[in-house]
């Protein structure tokens, strides 16, 4: 892909499956990197990986929820490099519930990490991609197209995302950053293999976004476009949210 080499990107959810086949994959493309989740000791073992391909890799713990340590990584990252290029927005999170019993705590927390990530970080970071003309890449869904029973708030957190990164796109075309998203459909991490249905469920409701045409994929599949959007390939498309779904909702 055209551009990448040289350039650097800050990937948030790091350390889990899409996020770490992110890193991985934007390493392979010669691209120095700050990877940031929750949870050091993984993001290590990611960051251990990016650096056998030759970039530097610099790893800082964070909770997207708190905009006062988002700040922070992305100071952090722009001290490293000296600009930031690449924003990748990957971090997540999944609830399931009937929605007559969902828990506030939940609803807040898909709002919080979902929405309030997305912005957080996408904030901070537009002054320096300003600078760079840069871009984002969030990550959105199917359900970002397609209600989700069950996951009712899941679903309207991605559909969020989608307009933030229409939005936003809208708003920093004409200075030259580009901001897409990914929505990613049936890959194999740890958020679509640790589901907990709630129980008396009618599972069709939920089959249908999940019956895809060619199987769980690998989230190397989602790491490849999100290299694609960040490329000068790309570079007349902004406010674009691709599905890789494999046709699940098509
Ligand atoms: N796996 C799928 O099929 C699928 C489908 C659609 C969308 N997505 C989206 O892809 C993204 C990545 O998900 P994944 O499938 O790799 O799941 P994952 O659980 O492996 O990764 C999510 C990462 O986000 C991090 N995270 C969660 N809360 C955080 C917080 N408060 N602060 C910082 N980091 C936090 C987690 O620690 C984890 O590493 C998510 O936004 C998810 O909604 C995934």
């Amino acid at each position: 892909m055209q551009g990448l080499q040289g350039k650097n990107a800050l990937v948030t959810g790091a350390s889990g499956g899409i996020g770490g086949a992110t890193a991985m994959r934007l390493a392979k493309e010669g691209i120095g990197l700050l990877l940031t989740d929750l949870d050091q000791q993984a993001l290590d073992e990611v960051a251990a990986t990016c650096r056998a391909e030759g970039v530097d890799v610099e790893t800082m713990t964070a909770d997207v929820r708190d905009d006062g340590q988002v700040d922070a990584v992305v100071a952090a990252h722009v001290a490293k490099f000296g600009s930031l290029d690449i924003l990748a927005n990957i971090a997540g999170v999944q609830r399931w519930s009937h929605t007559h019993e969902h828990s506030t705590e939940d609803f807040r927390l898909m709002l919080d990490v979902n929405i309030g990530g997305t912005f957080f970080f996408s904030r901070a970071a537009l002054p320096h991609l300003l600078e760079t003309r840069g871009c984002i890449i969030n990550t959105a869904s199917t359900t970002s197209f397609d209600g989700l029973a069950y996951s009712v708030v899941y679903s309207a957190t991605k559909g969020a995302v989608l307009m933030l990164t229409k939005s936003m796109a809208l708003e920093y075309a004409e200075r030259g950053v580009r901001v897409n998203a990914v929505a990613p459909g049936g890959i194999d991490t740890g958020m679509s293999n640790d589901i907990t249905f709630p129980e008396g469920i009618d599972y069709k409701l939920v089959m249908r976004q999940m019956s895809l045409l060619n199987g769980m994929q690998p989230p190397s599949v989602i790491a490849g476009v999100v290299a694609f959007l960040a490329s000068d390939d790309a570079s007349h498309i902004t406010g674009e949210t691709i599905l890789v779904d494999g046709a699940a909702i098509a």
